[in-house]
């Protein structure tokens, strides 16, 4: 018979979150800590700015590079921020879109990608799909950046380094250290750094630095899909300095191809929010942390969350699959380690959700923890 599925869609395989999400839909009321995604809506001042460009007949394709307003004020934002003099910058079709654009631009087959493990699951699946090979470090027990065991797996092949601080799935804020160690390693031996900071507004303990003010070779990926709750939106960009130019054009050209623009009126909306304070929300999410870590540290092996709205917990006796069914079992949605790791010691945690429902949840998991010993 003809084969009519391509050998990539082979290299792939379903979310395991997404089979989270299937039980989900069986429980009744359950403590739901799998999903992704803030548990607040879009402020209402922003939806009237969509509202109101779609009224307006702001309706059609943007420019392939993003709405020049909004192009142009992240534009400023990064100058001022990374200190580069001329920024080179593209409207995504979020972060995903930014991911798939990079990759497209950057990766071909046999190229190695080096991605500290436990990481976000789409960069596996992509690189994988493109032919290129991942090189997961190993990132535990404390999360930071690996520094040193990534300088050790640089090869000739090395095509990219990426980070994500705050990082999905373990909560952790790289440190400055670490970060600066890893900018003098990519420069000295070339390498383009891809830095995912879609969680850069969620940081609790202070400022979350990015490579970007360190390394001219780095490219940001930012988005509005956690910060202002607009995963739906499908917004993000892409920036980087005169280093790296020739790959933001080249995402460009192929997103002319492919995304073609990001949507127009989100995007007039997303002007507006790049001067929305989201402090109070992100006050919010930092009380979620503190209620969550201060239920869970006493029972459960966990660092700090700084940032994002993730922690990434040790199962008891290291066995995450069996303690993640005897937790759905129990009304309490988690996701084995196994989905973002080449590990299934630890489950991932998304307090993105009401005080009420971390509390029930925490007793929970306490409750199977202590059965569990
Ligand atoms: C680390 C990370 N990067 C990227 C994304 C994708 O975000 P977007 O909705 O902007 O495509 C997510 C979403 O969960 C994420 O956690």
């Amino acid at each position: 018979m003809k084969k009519i599925i391509a050998e990539r869609a082979g290299k792939i395989d379903a979310s395991g979150i997404r089979k989270v999400f299937a039980l989900a839909a069986t429980l009744d009321d359950p403590v739901n800590f799998s999903i992704g995604q803030p548990d607040f809506d879009v402020p209402e001042a922003l939806k009237a700015e969509a509202i109101e460009a779609i009224k307006a007949g702001q309706n059609k394709y943007s420019q392939t590079v993003g709405d020049i307003t909004l192009k142009t004020k992240i534009t400023e934002r990064m100058k001022s921020e990374f200190g580069w003099d001329d920024p080179a910058v593209l409207v995504v079709s979020g972060v995903s879109g930014g991911l798939l654009l990079a990759f497209l631009a950057m990766v071909d087959p046999g190229d190695e990608v080096i991605i500290p493990d436990p990481y976000f699951v789409m960069y596996k699946h992509l690189v994988n799909m493109l032919g290129g090979k991942c090189v997961f470090v190993d990132s535990y027990p404390d999360f930071d950046l690996p520094v040193e065991k990534i300088a050790e797996v640089i090869t000739d092949k090395t095509k990219l380094i990426l980070l994500n601080s705050p990082s999905n799935p373990t909560g952790v804020v790289y440190s400055e250290q670490r970060i600066k160690a890893m900018a003098e390693i990519a420069a000295e031996k070339d390498i383009v750094v891809l830095s995912d900071e879609i969680y850069e507004t969620f940081c609790y303990d202070g400022p979350c630095p990015s490579i970007g003010t360190m390394y001219d070779k780095s490219l940001v990926i930012r988005g509005f899909s956690k910060s202002h709750a607009m995963t739906g939106w499908r917004l993000g960009y892409v920036a980087t300095g005169p280093a790296l130019r020739n790959v933001v054009e080249e995402m460009t050209k192929i997103q002319q191809y492919t995304f073609v623009c990001a949507p127009t009126p989100f995007q007039k909306a997303a002007i507006a929010a790049l001067d929305y304070d989201v402090s109070d929300l992100v006050d919010a999410y930092r009380k979620k942390r503190n209620l969550l870590y201060d239920g869970l540290k006493d029972t459960f092996e966990l660092v700090k969350p700084g940032g994002a709205f993730y922690a990434f917990v040790k199962a008891p006796g290291g066995a995450a699959t069996e303690f993640v069914e005897k937790a759905i079992k129990n009304n309490v949605l988690i996701i084995p380690g196994n989905v973002f790791s080449e590990k299934d010691t630890h489950f991932r945690i998304s307090y993105a959700t009401s005080d009420e429902k971390i509390g029930q949840g925490v007793e929970i998991l306490r409750n199977l923890a202590l059965q569990t010993e």
